[in-house]
């Protein structure tokens, strides 16, 4: 989708769809100015279909007029009630009320009412985000079109456009991770997971080292490997790494749980437990590469971003490992794996202790690690734990800017003692009740201790049944957004 800035007035624009922003009472006068341009009498028809300019509330109807083929009204509520979320909503509406219809989407939103350099990248982000359809898996397309322009109608400043050239680069990670997410696990094995980092190595010009069975088994990482003992498919450990061009002062390392299929081991996931959607269980590793792929775009400066993925499957046969099986982590960490199910920490396990080594100034963890974190928050906000509340405050801002649910959630070190094993240093699952929070205790013992770490439990948020915001039903990208904010920010504070 093109995106540019268009300083045609609503009056005279012309192109498929004119999509507006009425704020509440219409206070810029933009339906008596819709009537006078179409001569039409707009009032008394959205009186009878009761739109007010509430936040939410939309009509859009057909003018069959060459220089306008439709109009979108989307109300948005109150002009100073209106914040940042508030032009990504209306972005998002505005896609879809132009679904179907080719040519331009022309939108006029009240900019000014926040910043508007934010106003439009939300909006223009949201329109692309809240349009795409995944058709990679179906014999015939669907044929339905889409708009392939989109005009930002202003008064707009023209330093604008340097603030749009973000949309792309962003987009494109969020779409990216979507596409990994959404893909069957007879598609997106450990090793297209590797391949598909090693064509944003190739692309965008950034270092990939891949470890084999055989280099994982070097290091020790007996946690990891115990995982995929009982699967066909090699396990491959990606690490990704950005370097900026000029010098580094901030190293930071992002970390995604890569299960491309989690069928429970022997713990099998029966009942309840929607073993048909484990395939999402590598949305944590689809993060991290679809930042990747962002950050390598947007190439920010003073910032060395490395991305580790321990990827394998956690499946069945006559070599997988058994419920109370002893292994032993890259750190020398003994674990009792009393539950197989409870495989994303294993592999995290080692990640993690690599992550240590390579002595970053903060390490971000994103995985879909607990079915608990989806019954405490649902599937719109995702979980957040660390004992470092600088950490804490720089992840929620960016999750706030980008839009994202995050929450943060008690380390409560008392539930520690829940990992105690009667022979192993560790077991690998605790007590049913706080089960996130055991899960990111468990994680916690791999990290070196003076390292800011995080872990962001994604079970709930990286998937949506029924779509929303811009999120169309299926995958979301969630965490790409976020972790792109929040580098970002750190190449900022690098700078300073
Ligand atoms: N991948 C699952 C977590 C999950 C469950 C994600 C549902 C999304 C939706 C993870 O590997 C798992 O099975 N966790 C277990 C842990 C338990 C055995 C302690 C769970 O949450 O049931
Ligand atoms: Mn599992
Ligand atoms: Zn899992």
């Amino acid at each position: 989708m093109q995106i540019s800035l268009s300083s045609a007035q609503p009056k005279a624009w012309s192109g498929t769809v004119l999509a507006l922003g009425i704020a509440e009472g219409d206070p810029n006068g933009l339906i008596p100015a819709m009537e006078e341009r179409f001569s039409i009498s707009l009032s008394d028809w959205l009186e009878q279909r009761k739109f007010q300019g509430k936040n939410g509330e939309s009509a859009s109807l057909q003018l069959l007029n060459p220089d306008c083929a439709s109009l979108v009204l989307l109300g948005m509520g109150p002009l100073e009630a209106l914040d940042v979320n508030s032009f990504r909503q209306a972005g998002a509406a505005a896609a879809r009320a132009s679904k179907d219809q080719t040519g331009s989407l022309g939108l006029l939103l009240p900019w000014n009412a926040v910043d508007p350099a934010d106003a439009v990248t939300v909006a223009a982000q949201a329109v692309r985000l809240a349009l795409y359809s995944d058709q990679r898996f179906r014999s015939k397309p669907d044929p339905s079109v889409q708009p392939e322009r989109l005009e930002l109608l202003g008064p707009l400043p023209d330093t604008l456009s340097s603030a749009l050239e973000a949309v792309h680069p962003i987009c494109a990670g969020v779409e990216l991770a979507r596409e990994l997410v959404a893909a069957p696990p007879n598609s997106v094995t450990p090793s297209a997971l590797a391949e598909s980092a090693a064509q944003i190595a190739h692309e965008h010009g950034l270092d990939l080292k891949v470890l084999e069975r055989s280099d994982c088994e070097a290091r020790g990482m007996g946690s990891f490997l115990s995982v995929c003992q009982g699967s066909d498919m090699d396990p491959k450990f990606i690490h990704l790494t950005y370097r900026p061009s000029g010098p580094a002062t901030r190293r930071v390392v992002l970390v995604g749980k890569g299960l491309t299929f989690d069928s429970g081991g022997y713990n099998l996931k029966v009942g309840a437990a929607q073993i048909d959607m484990m395939k999402f269980d590598m949305g944590g590793s689809a993060a991290v590469l679809g930042a990747m792929r962002s950050i390598a775009e947007l190439r920010p400066k003073g910032v060395e971003v490395h991305m580790l993925v321990a990827s394998c499957e956690n499946m069945i046969n006559g070599s997988a490992v058994h419920p109370g099986d002893i292994v032993t982590a890259s750190n020398g960490t003994t674990i009792e794996i009393n539950n197989t199910d409870a495989e994303g920490r294993l592999t995290l396990a080692d990640a993690l202790v690599y992550a240590s080594e390579l002595e970053p100034d903060a390490i971000v963890d994103l995985a879909t690690l607990t079915g608990a974190c989806v019954i405490a928050l649902g599937d719109e906000i995702a979980g957040l734990w660390t004992g470092d509340n600088s950490l804490a405050s720089s992840l929620e801002g960016a999750a706030k800017d980008a839009g994202e649910g995050l929450w943060r959630m008690p380390m409560h070190q008392a539930y520690r003692k829940g990992l105690k094993s009667l022979l192993a240093d560790l077991k690998n699952t605790g007590p049913r009740p706080g089960g996130s929070i055991t899960a990111a205790l468990f994680l916690k013992e791999f990290v070196k201790s003076s390292i800011p770490w995080a872990h962001i439990d994604i079970a709930g948020t990286v998937w949506s049944d029924k779509g929303r915001g811009l999120d169309p039903a299926g995958a979301t990208g969630y965490g790409v957004r976020t972790l792109v904010h929040w580098v970002c920010k750190q190449s900022q504070q690098a700078e300073t």
